[in-house]
């Protein structure tokens, strides 16, 4: 299936440290959104990690001796260098810093790093006197004031058994950052409100009213947002996903806790996009404590919350307001009524009864309506893809 990161050039660096064999993971992880990975490792690196496994994880050659450079399928990767997207160096130590600062060229890593012209990422990885040594914090200042990113290592303990600053970032926040400099900017500087998952209402303090909602689809819009440059708060019900790094993130339970949170944000947001299954009904009465069984039937009668997204259609001056609707029959003639009712941009219409589509799925497949024009139907995709997608649509009502 198509990926995130489908047809983008990443060039792995790795060099010689011993948190080399943790770009395996960083490579599975670039593979596995769809990245065509190509790693370049130094004769240190090689002590550390074997080509063969980073190999076998990309499914393209390793580049690793600067002596081959003129067969041909060196120069193949000299023109990779020009056609990278992105190009990556995880582990850096403070020699191949050094090198890079100082514009040395003298192994396959280095050239490359100086051959290409797409963005570097650095991920230093050492002892943490060697990283507080003036000249690697120097080398830092350097590479940042030529437009290097550079994603800081962690504070913990050291594979040389000290205490400090010098861990390898988390394979998980590198991937990030480079997916984030792989994607467009569109979004720089936007102000989001987004809700996600389901609400409880809560009968007593051990029984509630809720919904499937995974709150995958929201979370994926997060995170699509947060690569794409957006300033993104998310009010979310309980799910059991992380949040994406960046994001403010306000957990709330019920649809009142959702609304007030809601209340709180949506002054300074451009864009509000309710991905959130809100119970529109909570018990009329909630119990301070549990109720007991007893023999015979029990109703309870529920009350209405109020409809969050209504409510901010009523007020939402320049505003750009995105909802969703889930629906099991007459999607598009219940959708447009809530685009309208609502005063919508934009409502994302998904059949709930689909194995692949809806609350817990991976996947999803919407149509998308927007005032006066045809409704558009997506093919099924992944929740991830899908989110970029709904993102390159909305980016059009922002202008
Ligand atoms: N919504 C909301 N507050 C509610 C109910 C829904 O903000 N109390 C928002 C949802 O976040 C979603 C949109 O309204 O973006 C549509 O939600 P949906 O559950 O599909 O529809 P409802 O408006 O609740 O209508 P119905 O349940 O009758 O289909």
């Amino acid at each position: 299936m198509h990926n995130i990161l489908s047809g983008r050039n990443v060039i792995l660096g790795v060099s010689g440290g011993i948190a080399a064999y943790k770009a395996a993971e960083l490579a599975r992880l670039l593979v596995r959104a769809g990245a065509d990975v190509h790693c370049v490792m130094t004769a240190a690196a090689r002590e550390f990690i074997g080509p063969l496994t980073l190999q076998t994880l990309t499914k393209n050659p390793v580049a690793i001796s600067l002596f081959n450079l003129w067969d041909e399928r060196e120069i193949g990767h000299i023109s990779l260098a020009e056609r990278a997207d992105l190009c990556i160096i995880a582990p850096a130590t403070a020699n191949c810093i050094g090198k890079i600062a100082l514009g040395i060229a003298d192994d396959m890593l280095s050239t490359v790093v100086m051959a290409t012209r797409a963005p570097l990422l650095i991920a230093p990885a050492m002892n943490v006197n060697m990283w507080n040594n003036p000249a690697v914090q120097e080398n830092i200042r350097t590479l940042q004031g030529r437009g290097v990113h550079i994603i800081d290592p962690e504070c913990g303990e050291l594979a040389c058994g000290a205490e400090g600053t010098g861990r390898l970032a988390d394979n998980e926040a590198i991937f990030e950052r480079a997916a984030a400099l792989l994607c467009p900017q569109d979004y720089s500087g936007v102000k989001v409100l987004l809700t996600a998952g389901p609400t409880r209402e809560f009968l007593d303090p051990a029984r509630f009213l809720s919904n499937p909602s995974s709150g995958k689809m929201g979370y994926c819009l997060a995170r699509a947002l947060q690569w794409r440059g957006a300033e993104v708060t998310l009010v979310s019900g309980p799910v059991a996903l992380q949040p994406p790094r960046g994001v403010a993130h306000i957990a709330v339970a019920s649809a009142r806790e959702m609304a007030a949170a809601v209340e709180q944000h949506y002054e300074q947001a451009r864009l509000i996009i309710k991905a959130a299954a809100v119970a529109d009904y909570r018990p009329r009465v909630q119990l301070p404590r549990k109720q007991k069984k007893q023999a015979g039937p029990l109703t309870v009668e529920l009350e209405r919350n109020p409809d969050i997204l209504a409510g901010l259609g009523a007020r939402k001056g320049s505003r750009v307001l995105v909802g969703f609707a889930a629906e099991t029959d007459d999607i598009i003639t219940h959708a447009k009524k809530k685009l309208t009712e609502k005063n919508l941009d934009m409502i994302i219409a998904n059949d709930i009864n689909r194995p692949d589509a809806g609350f817990e799925s991976d996947t999803n497949q919407v149509c998308i309506l927007t005032a006066g024009s045809e409704p558009e139907h997506l093919p099924c995709m992944s929740k991830d893809l899908l989110a970029h997608a709904i993102l390159d649509r909305i980016q059009k009502l922002l202008h």
